[in-house]
């Protein structure tokens, strides 16, 4: 699955898309992510927040579990949408990382312009993975 500009511009489209979705009543910040997967599908998520706060999940994450819930395993890229490029947080970094470590990262503000393009490996350095688990 090679990440082409016309598909970057799409995966950001789409978090875009979905970040209009959003329900983040308390911290006002909108976040919209969108996961491609090796199989070249595309899934979704946004933040969910909650008045018992610590409940909330990030976009990231939310289009992660979207997409191991459909059976997918290994991540080509992610897009995450904010009003202000803002990165993904630390525990996005791990749960992605377990599913595309050198995945590509595209951080794109509300309207859509590419701030940032890197690797989660870069993101998060010296990841713990699944290899660390092996010897039991
Ligand atoms: N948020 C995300 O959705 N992704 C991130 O990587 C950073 C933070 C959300 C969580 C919360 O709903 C709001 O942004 C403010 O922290």
């Amino acid at each position: 699955m090679r990440l082409t500009a016309p598909l970057k511009r799409e995966l950001i489209d789409r978090a875009r898309l979905a970040r209009r979705r959003a329900y983040a009543p308390y911290s006002g910040y909108n976040v919209g992510a969108a996961v491609l997967t090796s199989s070249g599908r595309i899934y979704t998520g946004v933040n969910v927040e909650n008045a018992a706060y610590p409940n909330g999940t990030c976009a990231e994450r939310s289009a992660a579990f979207h997409a191991v819930g459909r059976g997918e395993r290994s991540f080509v890229a992610v897009a995450v949408v904010t009003q202000n490029g803002g990165a993904p947080c630390g525990a996005c970094r791990q749960v992605l990382s377990e599913f595309g470590p050198e995945m590509i990262v595209l951080i794109a503000d509300g309207d859509g312009r590419l701030v940032r393009q890197l690797k989660l490996s870069q993101l998060l350095p010296y990841a713990f993975g699944p290899r660390h688990l092996v010897q039991r």
